[in-house]
């Protein structure tokens, strides 16, 4: 089956096309975020000029044309309100003109299966992280199939938190990757360590961090704020592992691009003569292949809706959208 896949739930607009489980093309556009940070409006403006735009280059690189599309998908949330309309109303639009089925992707749900293809993982705790979210999932069947969150941020993202910080500090706000650059050469200073059980918060340490922003060493502090953050994140994911007893553990999401996350959560899975997994940095960013992904499955299921029944969620939680194998 060849399905289109549409992403526009904050500040990248995606299209992929997937073809039996293939990627075949995967592009975007991405809002540049100055220091005003993200207005959704503007945004969403900024999505609907470009969208017909990286579709066409996403059907051009697929080497496919509009005829061929055989089912469509979009990010139904979570995400910004105004910025999921884009996406959603592109597949309403191309579903009636081509007479195909529409499948409503869960974007947290979208980012894990995508990173279970790629790294050929089973049934893996997951370590999903982003700016708005951070969670520790795995899959039960209670009665159908999804994703049960097993640990999460009791405040704030680990994303959000790393470019707080950043945006704080005068640093480029992208998204915790100015953060990762200026932690290379820091030395460790003792900050606020928050886990309980398999959760986790970051608006402590944040508040620490920043009131040390005039007397410390930018150096030291990035490099403190992400040892002590993803120490925390690691520290919940190994107890999740010891506790459902599973033998994999994979990282998705836009903070798992982050070099020293990656290296530390896999040293905790070698730890364990556990398999570790992260996906490509293209699919940890935002993108549509990750939803045509996801959607072909849905659609190929039989799980498909008309464009009357389309609708955005903008807290869509990870829990709640069923999963098709
Ligand atoms: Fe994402």
């Amino acid at each position: 089956m060849i399905v289109l896949g549409l992403e526009s739930s904050a500040h990248t607009f995606g299209a992929g096309v997937v073809k039996n489980g293939r990627v075949l093309a995967n592009e975007k556009s991405m809002y540049r975020i100055g220091s005003g940070g993200m207005i959704p409006a503007k945004v969403a403006r900024f999505h609907a000029e470009n969208a017909r735009f990286v579709i066409e280059k996403a059907l051009e690189s697929s080497g496919l044309g509009f005829v061929d599309i055989e089912g469509i998908g979009y990010t139904k949330g979570p995400g910004l309100g105004p910025c999921l309309q884009v996406a959603q109303l592109y597949a309403k639009t191309m579903a009636r003109r081509l007479k195909v089925g529409i499948a409503p992707v869960n974007h947290c749900v979208a980012h894990i299966e995508i990173t279970r293809h790629t790294e050929g993982l089973r049934d893996p705790v997951m370590l999903y992280v982003s700016g708005g979210n951070s969670q520790i999932l795995k899959l039960v069947e209670t009665p159908y199939l999804h994703y049960r969150v097993i640990g999460e941020t009791l405040d704030i993202g680990v994303g959000n938190m790393l470019d707080a910080f950043a945006r704080k500090m005068g640093l480029d706000p992208a998204w915790g990757s100015s953060v990762e650059r200026c932690a290379d050469k820091g030395r460790y200073i003792k900050l606020p360590y928050n886990v309980k059980g398999m959760d986790f918060s970051f608006t402590g340490l944040l508040t620490k961090a920043s009131g040390l922003i005039e007397h410390k060493e930018s150096n030291d502090l990035c490099f403190s704020l992400q040892e002590t953050s993803f120490s925390m994140l690691c520290e919940a994911t190994e107890r999740a592992l010891m506790l459902t007893k599973s033998r994999e553990i994979g990282l998705c999401g836009g903070v798992a691009q982050n070099k020293r996350l990656a290296d530390m959560l896999r040293a905790v899975a070698e730890e364990h003569n556990a398999r570790f997994g992260c996906a490509p940095n293209e699919f940890n960013a935002d993108n549509g292949a990750m939803i045509a992904y996801v959607a072909e499955k849905m659609l190929a299921s039989g799980f498909s809706i008309g464009p009357e029944g389309c609708d955005v969620k903008q807290r869509y939680r990870s829990n709640e959208a069923r999963v098709f194998r």
